[in-house]
C-alpha cells in the first residue's frame, strides 16, 4: 500500500522561493509514490491575522501557484482546512491528551508571543495540536515541510505516541520530509525568507520585479569594494545560485574568492537564471488563472474527496476515547 503524505500551508498569497525550495518542490515530487493531500490552513492563519479580508484572495493566489508548480489535482487532493470541519473536533479531543507544558515550550509559540504581545490568543498555544489533527485525521505518515516546522512535527509525534499508548495503536507517527535546502534565507541574507519580513522573492513576480529583488540582496558585508575578495560560503547569492545551477555557482564562487567577479555581476547572473527557470511556471500560471472557476472547483472536489476519511477517523477516535 502507498504511504500517505499530508502537508499544509497558511494562505499567505503568492508563494515565494522559500516556500518552493523548502516545501512545494517535495509536494510535487512525492506525488509519484504517495497518496498526497495538500491543505490550505485558513484556521491556522487566524492565529496571526487581524485583518481577515485578504484570506479568500490569498487562498486563490496560493492554489494557483501550487497548481502551476506541478501539483496535479487528478492525482493529489488540495482542499481548504475549514471546509472539512472534523479537524476542529479532533483538535478538541487531542487537546485533552496534550500537556500544556509541552505547548508552552514550543519555540514558535514563544516567538509569536514576542512578536504580537497584543494578541497572544488561545489558538496560538493550540497551533501544534491543530496541526497534529490535520495530519492524523488522514493517518498521514510523511509530512513535507521546511525546517522551521520541525518543532511542530516533533510535538505531533509526541501527541501521537501519547494517544496510542493511552487508547491503543491508532495513528502512525508522522515523519518530516525535508528538501536539500530546508531553510532559505531572505534578500537580507540574515533571516528566513518570509512574506511578513518583506525579504522574499515571489515565484509569480515578473522579470523586472525579480531582478529588482535579487539586485537588492545583501552579500558578504566584509566585501566593501569590487577589488575585495568575497566569502561565498556566507553569501546567500551563492547559496541560491547553487540550488539552480551548481557547476556555474562553483565557478562564480571561485571567482568571488579572488575578486574576479563583483557582487553586482553575480546578482545579475542569478536574476537571469531565476527568470529563465521561472518562465515556464509563469506561463502555466497565467494559463491556469485564465480558467474561471478552476480553483474553486479543485478545492470543492478536494474537500469532497477527503471528508469520508475524516469522518471515519473521527468515529474511530471517539470510540477509542469512550465517547461511542
Ligand atoms: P508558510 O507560508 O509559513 O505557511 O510555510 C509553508 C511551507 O513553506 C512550510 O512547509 C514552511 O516550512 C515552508 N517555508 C516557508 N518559508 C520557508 C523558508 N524561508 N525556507 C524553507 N522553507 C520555508
Ligand atoms: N504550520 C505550518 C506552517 O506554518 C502549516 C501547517 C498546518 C502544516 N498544518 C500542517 C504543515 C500540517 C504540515 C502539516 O507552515
Amino acid at each position: 500500500m502507498k504511504g500517505r503524505v499530508f502537508s499544509g500551508a497558511r494562505p499567505t498569497g503568492r508563494q515565494h522561493l522559500g516556500n518552493y525550495l523548502g516545501a512545494i518542490q517535495n509536494y510535487v515530487k512525492l506525488q509519484a509514490d504517495y497518496d498526497c493531500i495538500y491543505c490550505v490552513v485558513d484556521i491556522h492563519a487566524l492565529t496571526t491575522i487581524e485583518e481577515t479580508g485578504s484570506i479568500q484572495g490569498n487562498i486563490h493566489e496560493m492554489v494557483l501557484d501550487w497548481l502551476a508548480a506541478g501539483i496535479d489535482p487528478q492525482r493529489s487532493i488540495i482542499f481548504v482546512q475549514s471546509q472539512v470541519p472534523q479537524v476542529l473536533e479532533l483538535h478538541a479531543l487531542l487537546s485533552m491528551v496534550t500537556p500544556l507544558s509541552w505547548l508552552l515550550r514550543v519555540p514558535t509559540f514563544k516567538e509569536k508571543a514576542r512578536l504580537q504581545p497584543q494578541n497572544v490568543n488561545y489558538g496560538l498555544v493550540g497551533y501544534p495540536v491543530l496541526m497534529t489533527a490535520d495530519i492524523i485525521l488522514y493517518k498521514a505518515d510523511t509530512v513535507p515541510v521546511g525546517e522551521d516546522q520541525l518543532p511542530h512535527l516533533e510535538l505531533a509525534r509526541e501527541i501521537v505516541r501519547r494517544f496510542n499508548s493511552i487508547f491503543g495503536p491508532t495513528f502512525p507517527e508522522p515523519k518530516a520530509y525535508l528538501t536539500e535546502a530546508p531553510l532559505i534565507l531572505g534578500t537580507d541574507g540574515q533571516q528566513k525568507m518570509s512574506k511578513s519580513l518583506n525579504n522574499h522573492i515571489e515565484l509569480a513576480a515578473n522579470e523586472a520585479e525579480t531582478r529588482q529583488r535579487v539586485m537588492s540582496m545583501v552579500t558578504d558585508p566584509q566585501r566593501r569594494y569590487r577589488t575585495d575578495p568575497g566569502r561565498p560560503e556566507i553569501c546567500n547569492v551563492d547559496h541560491l545560485h547553487r540550488l539552480f545551477a551548481a557547476p556555474a555557482a562553483d565557478e562564480a564562487a571561485r571567482l568571488c574568492r579572488v575578486a574576479g567577479i563583483g557582487c553586482v555581476e553575480h546578482k545579475a547572473e542569478l536574476a537571469r537564471l531565476l527568470n529563465a527557470h521561472l518562465e515556464p511556471f509563469r506561463q502555466r500560471r497565467a494559463e491556469l488563472a485564465a480558467r474561471p472557476g478552476l480553483v474553486k472547483e479543485v478545492l470543492g472536489e478536494g474537500a469532497r474527496r477527503v471528508s469520508g476519511v475524516a469522518q471515519e477517523t473521527l468515529r474511530e477516535v471517539k470510540e477509542r476515547m469512550g465517547l461511542l
